[in-house]
Formats: structure tokens, C-alpha cells, sequence
């Protein structure tokens, strides 16, 4: 029973989800919530009400993110809970306290709006910032996608070593020859699970608990079952990984940075997204493509791309103009604090 238990775990981890309501006096069913939720946290056909829906065995599909909240016309969504991992190798230690921006230590006395002009422009970007996922069909002028560029450029990193490679990617059969090739790897990930509208035999249960079972603890990270709820969105949105984004920046590290050149590779990200921000353009963070990209089998396309060592790309960002509001105060989990 003990084994039935701990492997059942591994497949499908004891996880808390937030509650999603959708008020259906307020909701005008335009569908940007399902639009923009990362995973497939909701099911919606034009015309209909979005429904909060689950994934496979598990109740909800939602990492309480608050961009369905951010991006909702009406404000028809509440969200009330949290998300954490209770057991298994993605176990998380948030601690389920969830909470809007409070930087000045107000403690809820103040509303966000009601403090935002004793923040810097800095601190507004930062809490203001949203993921974006609904893109205009624009393409970014050159001279802005420069300027991002510049950011990253500037970006601190361990003895100054700069390991970094950008290729950006406006041509958009090429973006999607990518989309299609990395869905393909993908989709064999997400068979693995249940879908939601998934039964599957007892015996491929038990194979395929045993295989998540396993690489899931040679490869925390890589079998994570939230990204899958994520290849599932995907897949099911005709495999607009990139959400049909006109520019892409992949940011490679050169892998004999010193120290960490993963580290420095975000941080010279995040310049980059608070610079497309600062400059009204709305960003997300791709990396469900990078794994896939970084395999064997895409050794021709990364030959197309420019991708050989020393590089090997880290993430990408999907950039454009933002299509309605985007951006908006969340409320956040609470992570541990030592003070020494
Ligand atoms: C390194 C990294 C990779 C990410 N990859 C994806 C991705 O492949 N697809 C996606 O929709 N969002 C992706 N995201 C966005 C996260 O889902 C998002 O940052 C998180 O849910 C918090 O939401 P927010 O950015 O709106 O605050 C990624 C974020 C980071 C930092
Ligand atoms: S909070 Fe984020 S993950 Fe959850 S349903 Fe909304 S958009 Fe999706
Ligand atoms: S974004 Fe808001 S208004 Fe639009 S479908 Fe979702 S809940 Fe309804």
C-alpha cells in the first residue's frame, strides 16, 4: 500500500489549488482568461462561459498566477486559496500566505492604487509587469527591439564574464517550423499523462506510473506535471507556443561563463522584459520549447538558428504589442525569509 501510495504521488502529487469562480453576471464571455492562462486552466468555446477545469486526475489546473484576474474586461474572476505541492519531488515550501504587492509594509491598510505614486517608475514595472499572452498583429519596429537588446547588454553577471547570445526571430515560418517541431517532443510528454478527457487501460496506468515514477526522480524539473498542463494548452491552441507573438528573443548562454551562466542568462532576461515593459510592449518567458530544442533530434534546426557550442539557449521571450489590458496588480505567495 505504502508503494501504491508513494508512486501514485510521483504521477499525481498531493497539490492544493486555489478556488477560481467565474461570475457569470459580470463575465461578457470574450475568452481572454482561457486565452491567457499558462496551463489549461480553463475550458471555453466562443459564446460560452469560461469553466475552471482540472487536468487528468487533478481537481484544478491553475498555479494561481492571477493573469486570468489581470486580464479579465469585467472583473468577473475571484481567486481564493493557494497553490502548493504538498509531497513528491515537486514539493514546494510557499508559505500559502497570499498577498498584493506591499512594499511600502501597509500591511492591506492602503489599496496598491492608492500608493503607486510613492513607488519608482522601477518598483511600478516590477508589480505592474504581467506575462502577456495576447499579441497584437504588429510587428515590433527594429529600433525598439535595439533598445531591449541594450538592456540585456547591461545586465550584472559573475566576472563580468557576459556569457550571452541573442537571436531574434521576426520571421514568423520560422517561429512556427519551431513551434511545430518542439510539439512534436512535447506531445510525447503530455501522452503521458491523462488528458482530461483521458481513460486509459489499467496496464498503461501502471507502465506509465512507472516511468513518470522513475524519471521523475533522476529528473526533477524536466517530468514536472505543470508544464504538462501547459503542452496540453498548447497543443489544444493549434501549438501557438509563442501565442502568435511577431518577435522572439532566445537568449543562449555560453556555457564557459564563469560560476553560473544560467544565472546571468536571466538576469540578462529580465533587463530585457522590464525594458520591453518600460516601453509599452507586453512580454512572456518561453522555455517549453528550449528543452525540446536542446535535443538530438533538433540538431538541424538549431543549425538553422546559429545554436552551436559554446551556446545553448536558456529561454526565450515572446515579445509584441499587447492586445487589451495585460498588466495588472496579483497577489503573490509569500516565500521563507531568514533574517540574520
Ligand atoms: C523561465 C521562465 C519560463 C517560462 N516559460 C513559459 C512558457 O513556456 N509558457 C508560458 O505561457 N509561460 C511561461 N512562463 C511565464 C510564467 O508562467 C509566469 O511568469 C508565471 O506564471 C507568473 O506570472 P506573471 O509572469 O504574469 O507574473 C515562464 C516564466 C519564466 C520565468
Ligand atoms: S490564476 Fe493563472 S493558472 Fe490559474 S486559472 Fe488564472 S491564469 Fe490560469
Ligand atoms: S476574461 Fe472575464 S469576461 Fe472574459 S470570458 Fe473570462 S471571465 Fe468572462
Amino acid at each position: 500500500m505504502f508503494l501504491f501510495n508513494s508512486l501514485r504521488k510521483a504521477y499525481f502529487p498531493e497539490t492544493d489549488f486555489p478556488e477560481r469562480h467565474v461570475d457569470k453576471e459580470k463575465c461578457s464571455k470574450c475568452g481572454r482568461c482561457y486565452e491567457t492562462c499558462p496551463t489549461h486552466g480553463y475550458r471555453w468555446r466562443k459564446g460560452d462561459f469560461p469553466e475552471p477545469v482540472g487536468y487528468g486526475e487533478f481537481k484544478a489546473a491553475c498555479l494561481n498566477c492571477g493573469n486570468c484576474i489581470a486580464v479579465c474586461p469585467t472583473d468577473a474572476i475571484t481567486i481564493n486559496g493557494s497553490y502548493s505541492v504538498k509531497s513528491g519531488r515537486y514539493q514546494n515550501y510557499l508559505l500559502k500566505k497570499v498577498s498584493p504587492p506591499d512594499p511600502l509594509g501597509l500591511k492591506g491598510k492602503k489599496q496598491y492604487k492608492d500608493f503607486k505614486e510613492n513607488l519608482s517608475k522601477v518598483e511600478q514595472a516590477i508589480y505592474s509587469r504581467r506575462s502577456n499572452r495576447l499579441f497584437k498583429d504588429k510587428q515590433v519596429p527594429k529600433h525598439l527591439i535595439e533598445r531591449i537588446l541594450e538592456a540585456g547588454r547591461f545586465a550584472p553577471s559573475a566576472g563580468n564574464c557576459q556569457p550571452y547570445k541573442f537571436i531574434v526571430i521576426t520571421d514568423q515560418q520560422i517561429i512556427r517550423e519551431y513551434e511545430m517541431r518542439s510539439m512534436k517532443i512535447l506531445k510525447q510528454y503530455k501522452d503521458l499523462y491523462l488528458d482530461t478527457e483521458g481513460n486509459r487501460p489499467w496496464w498503461k496506468r501502471i507502465l506509465v506510473m512507472a516511468m513518470i515514477t522513475f524519471s521523475s526522480w533522476i529528473m526533477v524539473n524536466k517530468v514536472d506535471p505543470r508544464p504538462i498542463t501547459a503542452m496540453h494548452k498548447a497543443y489544444k491552441n493549434n501549438e501557438k507556443i509563442h501565442f502568435n507573438a511577431p518577435t522572439v528573443i532566445m537568449v543562449l548562454k555560453d556555457k564557459r561563463g564563469i560560476s553560473n551562466p544560467d544565472l546571468d542568462a536571466g538576469i540578462c532576461a529580465q533587463n530585457m522584459v522590464l525594458a520591453a515593459h518600460s516601453l509599452g510592449l507586453g512580454t512572456c518567458y518561453i522555455s517549453l520549447s528550449i528543452t525540446p530544442l536542446n535535443y538530438p533530434i533538433m540538431r538541424s534546426f538549431r543549425k538553422k538558428l546559429g545554436i552551436s557550442y559554446p551556446y545553448e539557449a536558456v529561454t526565450s521571450i515572446a515579445i509584441g504589442y499587447p492586445k487589451g489590458k495585460i498588466d495588472g496588480i496579483v497577489k503573490r505567495d509569500t516565500p521563507p525569509v531568514a533574517w540574520i
